[in-house]
């Protein structure tokens, strides 16, 4: 395959844009081969390990055999499926999923993408309390469809006009904010367990328990967003289990696909169900819930809640814990913490847009990881939970490798004229 036909093509008919923006970073990487936790550029002149995983999409790794077989045995019997009527596989799945919820969440609506789920959740809650008000972090993400781009922060929404009325961002862990801001009035709140865009914050067990209570105490629906922490990502099959509350809904999207199948669920409690018994049709979606999609995530489920693969993500992650000790006396005056929950870490660095400079110095090391839009002086790490001790090795090798890059880039430059420079 010829690469620069192809990031041609891509610039001439994809997206100029990214084109020119991964030029500039010298960053222009064309997935090729893909196994596990690797991808190889298309001229396999690259391997990468991907601690990226597309927020959560690979936490089975690229290509997981088990998956694939799945996929290929419902090829034999299924097809998408017509969302209009009743199915066996959604109805499967469905199951699945409120035999894997605390309580009374019983009831899924399907979807293709995560923004798609969290509209849905947002219309439920609307429409089941009758209220106006969605309250979200600021720094959060939740997508960039419509209901979802109005919860996030304002430089994704600017050149699209106005917010949507009666959406409205407070601070992260920040309990006199949820006091004084989420009231009679509010529908729903909505935050992702462990704000990935916003740096990987995790919040305080205090803080998410009054959250589950002053929302009880209004009747405001908790929304947990799950699409990025969910299946086993921290060591809990839900991150939320870490905090001992449970949601009204929870938003389930990227690695429920295997890597292989979009699939998304918007799971909520039973009583909500009302509202859609009523209104059968009021919401669809011709590829949610596909049955060749059900089979695969009906597969994801079963490996994801096995206490085994649990054990396995708490294993590997207490070995990353403790490079990360190591990694963080040798870099001290770079590196101010990592923010870790199991398989999730956030490296924070003590200069902002280190972050940034941190991800190009770890492509250059032989590693995929992205930092956090909202806060660039993190750097995210999600590598796949299949992941082994060996691998762990060779991430804490590449981000030590990657750490004095780094140092050498702001020892010669400073972070402005780096940017301006080799970018
Ligand atoms: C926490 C979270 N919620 C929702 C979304 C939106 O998902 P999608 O891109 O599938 O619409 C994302 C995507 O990155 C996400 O990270």
């Amino acid at each position: 395959m010829n690469k620069k036909q192809i990031i041609k093509d891509f610039k001439d008919h994809v997206s100029s844009g990214k084109a020119a923006t991964y030029k500039k970073y010298r960053m222009e990487f064309v997935m090729g081969e893909r196994e596990g936790a690797y991808m190889t550029d298309v001229e396999g002149k690259i391997k990468l390990i991907n601690c990226h995983c597309n927020g959560g999409v690979f936490n089975l790794g690229h290509r997981n055999p088990e998956i694939i077989e799945t996929l290929k045995k419902a090829t034999d019997k299924f097809d998408i499926g017509n969302h209009h009527l009743i199915s066996s596989q959604r109805a499967k799945l469905g199951k699945k999923l409120a035999s894997l919820m605390p309580g009374d969440l019983d009831y899924t609506v399907f979807g293709v993408g995560g923004g798609e789920a969290v509209d849905l959740a947002i219309k439920l809650a609307k429409a089941y309390t009758g209220r106006k008000n969605i309250i979200s972090i600021k720094g959060g993400y939740h997508g960039h469809t419509g209901l979802a781009l109005a919860t996030g922060d304002e430089q994704y929404r600017e050149p699209f006009g106005d917010n949507l009325p009666g959406f409205m961002q407070i601070p992260f862990n920040d309990i006199d904010a949820l006091k004084k801001y989420v009231d009679e009035d509010t529908a729903a709140f909505i935050m992702e367990t462990i704000p990935a865009t916003l740096g990987i914050e995790i919040p305080s067990k205090e803080y998410m328990q009054q959250l589950r209570e002053h929302c009880t105490k209004t009747g405001t629906l908790l929304i947990i967003d799950e699409v990025q922490t969910g299946l086993g990502r921290t060591g809990k099959l839900w991150a939320f289990e870490h905090f001992e509350i449970q949601p009204d809904i929870v938003v389930i999207g990227k690695g429920l696909s295997g890597g292989i199948y979009p699939m998304t669920a918007t799971v909520f409690r039973t009583e909500y169900e009302q509202f859609f018994h009523d209104h059968p049709f009021i919401h669809v979606s011709t590829f949610g819930g596909s049955e060749l999609g059900a089979e695969v995530a009906l597969k994801v489920l079963e490996i994801s809640s096995d206490p085994a693969f649990l054990d396995h993500v708490n294993e590997v992650a207490a070995y990353l814990a403790k490079g990360y000790d190591s990694l963080k006396k040798k870099h001290s005056k770079y590196i101010a913490a990592f923010r870790q929950l199991g398989l999730m870490t956030g490296i924070e660095f003590y200069k902002d847009k280190h972050g940034l400079l941190f991800t190009k110095a770890a492509y250059e090391s032989g590693m995929f990881s992205l930092y956090s839009n909202n806060n660039m002086k993190v750097c995210q790490l999600l590598p796949p939970l299949i992941i082994t001790k060996e691998q762990v090795d060779e991430i804490i090798n590449k981000i030590d490798k990657a750490v004095s890059k780094l140092k050498y880039y702001s020892m010669a430059f400073s972070v402005k004229e780096f940017i301006d420079k080799l970018f």
